[in-house]
């Protein structure tokens, strides 16, 4: 068993992208700025966010971090998108999701400027992803496929189970496994909370995406022999031994499947970082499109 090291990965990725920083500025050019809306205090999404800025300082990008009240109202939040819109020092928009109940992910989504698009969450990045044209790659997905392809692994004819059908991984990683690329090439089944044989399933996956947020879902009766394994669940579960007071479960129940795939990426230090990687690396397209 090897694990696929999210973290290694995507400082390697990291790196590249400071020295390519680096010649921008060298040559006099705008480096790329990445704004970030927060609407409220979820605790993680705060992590999340808090780890993109963080990225965005250690790879010489600029970020802009816009805090909003949870009360915030929906055509308020429209107009900060438009704002950024026209903002032509800003390059990349990512808005936080889950956002509170009164305002629609839709409407949000939707007023992003597609070439500011950088979750790839817009209809139109999404349909260009579909059809195979260059665009925005949603950051989770888009990091596991950076994942495979850096370990070389050929997964041309897998069977690729995706458990989970979320507009954020499992619908668009269903799509990129599928497509005719390397990684790629996989069949790929779409399993969710209706499917009735999902062990048996799982039991004939080549490949095993497990993204439907639930704790150590995926036990070791689950999956055959030498599986590659991708865990994108990250629940914060709660332990009064840690300091936090939580501890961070993937959906994968590691000590039973590790001894029993080929691959498999560990939680925390997996898709998380490679997540974060591939957001920066699709805000860096968004700036050197623009120029
Ligand atoms: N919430 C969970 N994952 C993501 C992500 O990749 N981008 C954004 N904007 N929100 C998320």
């Amino acid at each position: 068993m090897q694990i696929l090291d999210g973290l290694l990965i995507s400082q390697h990725i990291k790196d590249a992208l400071k020295l390519q920083v680096a010649q921008l500025v060298t040559e006099g050019k705008k480096v790329p700025h990445l704004a970030a809306v927060l609407v409220g205090n979820n605790g993680a999404s705060e992590t999340y966010v808090n780890a993109k800025v963080k990225a965005c300082a250690e790879t010489g990008f600029k970020s802009t971090l816009i805090r909003l009240e949870d009360t915030i109202s929906e055509n308020r939040l429209l107009n900060v998108i438009g704002e950024l819109n026209t903002d032509i020092d800003v390059d990349g928009i990512l808005v936080q999701l889950p956002l509170p109940k009164h305002i629609s992910d839709e409407k949000v989504i939707n007023a992003i400027d597609i070439s500011k698009d950088v979750d790839g969450f817009h209809p139109i990045s999404i349909g260009k992803m579909v059809q195979g044209i260059s665009t925005f790659v949603p950051a989770t997905p888009h990091g596991i496929m950076l994942l495979l392809e850096h370990y070389k692994i050929d997964t041309r004819g897998m069977h690729a189970v995706v458990v989970g059908r979320s507009n954020i991984v499992g619908r668009p990683i269903s799509i990129l496994l599928s497509s005719n690329t390397n990684p790629g090439n996989c069949t790929v089944t779409i399993c969710h909370s209706q499917t009735k044989n999902l062990r048996e399933l799982c039991l004939q996956a080549d490949l095993i995406v497990a993204a439907l947020g639930k704790p150590e879902f995926l036990t070791g009766d689950m999956v055959k022999e030498n599986a590659i394994i991708i865990d994108v669940g990250i629940t914060r579960v709660p332990d009064a031994s840690k300091k936090s007071g939580f501890a961070l479960k993937g959906d994968v129940k590691f000590s039973e499947v590790a001894p029993k795939c080929s691959y498999i990426t560990p939680v925390p230090g997996g898709v998380g970082p490679m997540t974060i990687a591939a957001l920066m690396k699709n805000t860096f397209k968004a700036c050197i499109d623009k120029n």
